[in-house]
């Protein structure tokens, strides 16, 4: 039997712009309102609890009335092709989940769930409404959002390397690039395996070697996918 071309995806959140979830780093980006330091990192944590939950809260709610746009779609009807389609995603969202594909890894965690502040391995079904002060775990620490902060440890980062490192190609999408480690997953393809990034900054953005494409997901990830399936490879 023939073994599927294995596409790895790496997506950030110019994926989700299209579905109307603000990206980072733009003039109007959501670190413009909400400055990494008030709400993204252990001292921000430690500092003001409460704040840092409300902005969680509300970013879910946003996201769950964002729904999945043709980028998302168009992944996983690759998947259901038959290509073997694994996403790393930094984003915080379940889009890709709802628009269908099965093999997701959350870089950076996923807002939907809830985890113990003391110790990451301790995950919580959410509570309803939200996460607030004072709903703790069964070893009575306060719930926390399942994300990674900035400048805490990505417990996911070797297991998207080494997928990366198995990839027949990777397909980035909609990331500046900016974020350590995960930007430097790049660097883990086979020197040989065909790298390129799909967003409209794509040009100033790509690193050597990496094909630019510069459009939005919303175009350019499905035309690359219709390719795919009428060619049955990632060429
Ligand atoms: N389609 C594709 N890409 C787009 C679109 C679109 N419609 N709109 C914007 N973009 C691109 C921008 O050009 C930019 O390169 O999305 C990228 C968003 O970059 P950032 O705002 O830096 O976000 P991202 O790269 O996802 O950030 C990475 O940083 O703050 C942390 O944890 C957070 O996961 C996040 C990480």
């Amino acid at each position: 039997m023939a073994v599927s071309p294995h596409l790895v995806v790496f997506t950030g959140s110019g994926i989700s712009a299209e579905s109307g979830i603000k990206t980072f780093r733009a003039s109007d980006g959501l670190w413009e309102n909400h400055p990494v330091e008030e709400v993204a990192t252990p001292q921000a944590w430690k500092r003001n609890p409460k704040q840092v939950l409300d902005f969680y809260n509300q970013r879910r709610e946003q996201i769950r009335r964002a729904k999945p746009n043709a980028a998302h779609k168009a992944l996983a009807s690759l998947e259901q092709a038959g290509f073997t389609v694994n996403i790393i995603t930094q984003n915080i969202d379940d889009l890709h989940e709802r628009a269908g594909s099965r093999n997701v890894l959350h870089l950076h965690g996923e807002i939907l769930k809830a985890r113990s502040s003391v110790d990451e391995r301790m995950r919580y079904p959410l509570p309803k409404g939200g996460i607030e002060l004072g709903n703790i775990c069964d070893k009575g620490s306060q719930l926390r959002p399942d994300v990674v902060w900035f400048g805490e440890s990505v417990p996911l980062f070797a297991e998207a390397c080494e997928l990366v490192s198995q990839a027949d190609f990777l397909l980035v999408i909609g990331t500046s690039l900016a974020v350590m480690p995960a930007a430097s997953l790049l660097s883990y393809i086979d020197y040989d395996t065909p790298c390129a990034l799909v967003d409209p900054e794509a040009d100033r953005l790509s690193p050597p070697g990496v094909l630019a494409i510069n459009t939005t997901a919303g175009e350019g990830v499905p035309a690359l996918v219709n390719r795919w399936k009428q060619q049955g490879n990632l060429l």
